[in-house]
């Protein structure tokens, strides 16, 4: 049996009869899927050819819905969406929204709409729901599994920035701010540095806390996010966007927990920034700076450009005075257990000037 007999055999009247009432016969109503996965929702609609059909997505707050297609033609510039418009014959025609590479934030209800004048539409929608990819096959179990250890439901790599056993230096310097307020480092490009995706830019929600580092930060711990790895503005964007959500909403942090992340193709992503406390390294996190690369360094080696980028950014570190001069750069897993940032990625920073075997308190 073909789409079309399935779908006639189990359609609402108005879809049955003569009547040139333009209706929507048939949605994909609900589907389950993993980030990374590919979603077909169907839209299957009788004598619409006059009028416009949409599909729209709906978001939390209702004035941003964002229209992802009229007709044949797609609405928004992501190349994971398109469109298909198919004329079974002369009355059923389906428009179908396609979405390749799920991320969690295409989780939600999207809308087909005929638009048949101002104020009267006929609307169906359909909800997509979109569930991490399981942990264990991510490929850092370590991580994760000290992650969730203990009594405290922050993760033990994350620490507590208030905590005293994570900051005998300067532990009476940190403000906690009452209202915290989004601070972009507008000043963090000087002529030596890089640039900074600033968190306005890739769209962060606000910390709940911020706390800040005395200066100047003695280490870096260089991390990989054990996510996709990604080389374009479009699509490192949403990954660091989901590790802040993870990292709020599930693992219960005041932020993103890395001070920068950095993508394949060298760009670097503002985390917590430089000068405030991020929560990545348990004992360390208010005397270094994380740097987390996004990807899985057990698989796979780090791009040129990300290593130079990582490189350029200490530079400028060091050269605004939020570094030492002496910085001593560790991998994640010279300090604590954890596979983190993965074996090639160890393997490269030991190539690096500010390399350090152990710091010299450990
Ligand atoms: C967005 O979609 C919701 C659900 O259909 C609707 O109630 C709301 O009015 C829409 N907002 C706009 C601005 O069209
Ligand atoms: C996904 O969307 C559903 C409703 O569409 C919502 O209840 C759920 O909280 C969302 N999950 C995430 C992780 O945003």
């Amino acid at each position: 049996m073909n789409f079309v007999t399935v779908v006639l055999m189990t359609l609402p009247l108005v879809c049955l009869g003569q009547t040139k009432t333009p209706s929507i016969c048939y949605i994909t109503k609900e589907q389950i899927k993993y980030i990374g996965d590919t979603v077909e929702l169907q839209c299957f609609v009788k004598t619409a050819e006059y009028f416009p059909v949409s599909w729209v997505k709906i978001n939390r707050d209702p004035d941003w819905n964002v229209s992802l297609s009229t007709g044949n033609s797609l609405r928004i510039r992501d190349s994971r969406f398109s469109i298909r418009h198919k004329n079974l014959d002369s009355t059923y025609s389906t428009y179908t929204l396609q979405i390749k590479d799920i991320q969690e934030s295409d989780n939600g209800t999207y809308k087909c709409e005929v638009f048949l004048a101002i104020g009267n539409k006929i609307t169906e929608i359909s909800v997509l729901h979109v569930l991490p990819q399981p942990v264990v096959t991510s490929g850092n179990p370590i991580q994760f599994i000290v992650a969730f250890q203990g009594k405290s439901n922050k993760p033990s790599w994350a620490g507590q920035p208030h905590s005293p056993h994570n900051n005998q230096h300067g532990h009476g310097h940190q403000k906690p701010q009452q209202n915290p307020v989004e601070i972009t480092s507008a000043n963090a490009q000087t002529d030596s540095c890089p640039t900074i995706f600033t968190r306005k830019q890739w769209r962060a929600r606000k910390p709940l806390k911020v706390y800040y580092n005395l200066l100047p930060v003695e280490y870096i711990i260089i991390h990989h996010t054990v996510t996709e790895s990604c080389n374009m503005e479009r699509k490192c964007i949403p990954i660091v966007q989901n590790i802040q959500n993870y990292h709020m909403s599930d693992v219960k942090l005041d932020d993103i927990g890395y001070n920068f992340l950095i993508g394949g193709d060298g760009s670097i992503f503002e985390g917590v920034g430089w000068h405030k406390t991020g929560a990545h390294t348990y004992g360390y996190n208010s005397r270094s700076i994380g740097i987390a690369f996004m990807g899985n360094f057990e698989n796979y080696a780090p791009t040129k450009k990300a290593v130079q980028a990582a490189r350029d950014l200490i530079e400028c570190g060091i050269s605004k005075k939020e570094l030492s001069l002496n910085v001593k750069v560790f991998a994640a897993l010279q300090v604590q257990q954890t596979l983190s940032p993965g074996e090639n990625l160890y393997e490269e920073i030991k190539t690096w000037p500010h390399w350090a075997e152990a710091p010299e308190d450990s």
